[in-house]
């Protein structure tokens, strides 16, 4: 039965200026700040936190349903989602609205300023999760803060056990909501500076709020993830990386070998180690969706890493 995958669909425009933004923001002129960078480089990924983690699913040869709004600027991830047949039943455009996107200026001291439009995202409470049908498992990824809020209550009133994955969208929630997120869902995931935000606005520390869901999963970059089940922590290393190209999206590519494993009824270790592999694939590649390894290849990176078979 396919999972569904609740959260955005967006666009990541990436510009590089040749310079350093240091030279041009005066600190002492700071409050009349009106600054033009002419960047050379630029490219437009295919980003989203749906959009990210449907796609390393079906890397995995799933077949899972995304849920979440669009703009009318589409075109080319519609185009893009047909061409990896990805199933798009609950995408629903939103006319007059633009896709959600970030636009990032990055200099060459690797500094960011970045700009993030919601636009159509703003709608995603419009889809229900009702609406899918035969679903078995799911995610609510970061999207509108209503969105994940409905999403996460319809998800727990069909009875169909779910991740809360908070993620960039943790900052728009009070501790209250939090822990409610926490007491609807089966499974969170999370980053190691995420848990620390989490542990502070719910007053609550890692032990206890770990203790409220089957199992709780904290991503640790270069250090793999930590998984806290059934009473025990249970330390997952990283898989290897050959190269180091592009963090971005490590955290959707590992999410997609937790609804994989997890939705088999694998070992805690077997799904923790699917998602370092995953992780690990995609930090190869620039952009969240650069990576396109083959399922032999998958397997070649998570046998060579724990010595044993993955399928
Ligand atoms: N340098 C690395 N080497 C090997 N594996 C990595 C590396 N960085 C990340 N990973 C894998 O990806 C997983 C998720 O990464 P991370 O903890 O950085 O998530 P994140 O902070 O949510 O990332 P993002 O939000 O930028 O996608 C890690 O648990 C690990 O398995
Ligand atoms: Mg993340």
């Amino acid at each position: 039965m396919p999972v569904l995958i609740c959260g955005s669909i967006a666009y990541d425009t990436i510009m590089v200026f040749h310079g350093e933004f240091k030279t041009h923001i005066l600190p002492d002129h700071i409050h009349v700040l009106n600054v033009a960078f002419v960047v050379p480089d630029m490219r437009r990924e295919f980003g989203g936190t749906a959009g990210n983690i449907a796609y390393n699913l079906k890397l995995l040869g799933d077949d899972p349903l995304v849920m979440a709004t669009v703009g009318e600027d589409f075109g080319p991830y519609k185009d893009r989602l047909d061409k990896l047949g990805i199933n798009r039943t609950h995408v629903r455009e939103i006319s007059g609205a633009y896709m959600p996107q970030a636009f990032i200026t990055t200099d060459l001291d690797a500094n960011q300023i970045t700009a993030f439009h919601p636009g159509a995202m703003a709608s995603s409470y419009l889809n229900k999760v009702g609406d899918a049908k035969n679903v078995s498992f799911g995610i609510v990824a970061p999207d509108s803060r209503d969105g994940m809020l409905q999403h996460a209550a319809q998800f727990h009133d069909h009875k169909i056990p779910f991740i809360f994955d908070p993620g960039q969208a943790l900052p728009v929630f009070n501790g209250d909501e939090l822990r409610h997120f926490i007491e609807l869902a089966d499974y969170v995931a999370v980053n190691d500076y995420e848990a620390r935000v989490l542990e502070e606005r719910t007053g609550e520390p890692l032990s206890k709020l770990t203790d409220r869901v089957k199992a709780f999963f904290v991503t640790k970059g270069a250090e793999g993830s930590v998984i806290y089940a059934d009473g025990q922590q249970i330390t997952v290393p990283s898989v290897k990386e050959n190269r180091r190209v592009d963090p971005t999206g490590c955290g959707d590519a590992y999410r997609s070998g937790m609804l994989y494993g997890i939705e088999r009824g694998w070992s805690w270790e077997r799904v923790g180690r699917l998602a370092n592999t995953m992780g690990s694939l995609k930090i190869e590649h620039r952009g969240p969706q650069g990576h396109q390894p083959t399922r032999e290849e998958i397997e070649a990176r998570y046998s060579a890493a724990f010595d044993e078979s993955l399928w």
